[in-house]
């Protein structure tokens, strides 16, 4: 024991508090712990896509001939692509594993100890671990009812040891998107702070579900609003590959420095000794840019769940986009409800799990029969707590 205490001394005290990473609930570890069949277990709080991935992923597999060579480490096949398919310089683009090792690796570049990130509540509770990996500070901003950030409260209580604002849309766990307007307003705070603060703020935009946007509506692009914007996307969702750990960022072609920015980043990259993005997955992707799993699919089911949410009484403002929807609980208590709904076999997230008590968060990339079976604990929930 003695021995535990003094290892545990030795793991950085910012690090030490998070304690271990808990993906959701996978169906095997519920194996004999739950007093029903695993398989009657409705999960509602994973976001994997139900199909597997999009087709031309495993063609462009089929047809992979190279791996008995290092990745390109200058990127050069998958930036060229990329440019072509983003309208900017391939010099402005960089790939690494995925949103998460990118948003990292733009935390890595700027953050000094104590400086700040700004992002509005509800989000996507890892960017705390990656703000806290290199001595930042998170600093939440609330959202309007429609889950649109507060640019008042911003513009209000910005401070200046603000070094990126993140923010993402279409959003986890909301579903809610961005309108231009309201990405133009976001430009004009932080430039108006930057200004008042005499240095730059990065408007850092997470945008992992980009290509998941429903009735007929299109993802307004972040560039334009903010000249140092740094767009942060991968292929987990689009292309429904979330384990091969792929995607890029591109850093607005108007931004001071940019092509050192970019250089840095690489950088960055190299010394985290993964050498790369994966060789392989950079093949893959470069073909498949312009291509997604099909939104449609998704937009159905949400369309059902909204409409029977609702129709049992839920508050739920209907998402845009992804696969998420984050109602209201009937209750204040979002951990308790959640438990609630545990106990009907449907599984989801509490709103505290992204910074907003009082909701929850279920993602409805499921299969149809999956949802059709949560409908009887979400009424039955709904029925305990007076709704309706
Ligand atoms: C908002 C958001 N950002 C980033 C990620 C992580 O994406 P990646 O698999 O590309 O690291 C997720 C995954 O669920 C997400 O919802």
């Amino acid at each position: 024991m003695a021995e535990k205490e003094g290892i545990e001394k030795l793991i950085r005290a910012d690090l030490a508090g998070f304690g271990g990473y808990s993906a959701a609930t996978s169906p095997e570890t519920l194996e004999g712990k739950v007093d029903v069949p695993v398989e009657s277990i409705i999960k509602l709080d994973a976001n994997e896509n139900p199909y597997g991935c999009s087709p031309g992923v495993n063609r462009a597999l089929a047809a992979y001939p190279h791996f008995n060579i290092y990745p390109d480490d200058g990127q050069t096949r998958i930036r060229k692509l990329l440019a072509g398919y983003c309208g900017i310089d391939a010099k402005h683009i960089v790939a690494a594993g995925g949103s998460n090792q990118l948003i990292d690796l733009i935390l890595r570049l700027f953050l000094n100890r104590g400086d700040e990130v700004a992002v509005f509540a509800p989000y996507f509770w890892e960017y705390r671990f990656y703000v806290s990996n290199h001595g930042g500070v998170l600093r939440e901003f609330p959202s309007d009812e429609r889950f649109y950030p507060d640019l008042e409260a911003l513009e209000a209580r910005l401070s200046p040891r603000t070094k990126a604002v993140i923010i993402n849309s279409p959003n986890n766990p909301t579903g809610a998107m961005y309108p231009k307007g309201l990405l133009r307003g976001l430009g004009q705070v932080l430039q108006k702070k930057e200004a008042q603060f005499g240095h730059p703020i990065f408007l850092v935009s997470d945008e992992p579900y980009r290509k998941l946007v429903f009735d007929g509506l299109e993802c307004p692009p972040v560039f334009h609003n903010h000249p140092r914007t740094i767009m942060v996307t991968s292929h987990s969702k689009d292309l429904a590959i979330p384990g091969e750990r792929i995607g890029y960022i591109a850093v607005h072609p108007i931004c001071d420095g940019v092509e050192e920015l970019v250089d840095a980043l690489g950088h960055c990259n190299r010394t985290l000794g993964f050498v790369n993005a994966p060789a392989l997955m950079q093949r893959v992707v470069a073909a498949l840019q312009g291509v997604s799993v099909d939104p449609m699919e998704y937009q159905k089911r949400r369309d059902f769940l909204y409409g029977h949410l609702v129709g049992m009484g839920y508050s739920v403002v209907k998402p845009q986009g992804a696969f998420y929807m984050f109602p209201k609980a009937p209750i204040e208590d979002d951990v308790a409800f959640c438990a609630e709904l545990a106990r009907h076999r449907v599984l989801t997230v509490p709103g505290r799990g992204f910074g907003s008590p009082g909701y929850f968060r279920l993602a409805y990339c499921v299969e149809e029969r999956t949802l059709e079976g949560s409908l009887a604990g979400f009424r039955a929930a709904a029925r305990r707590f007076g709704l309706g």
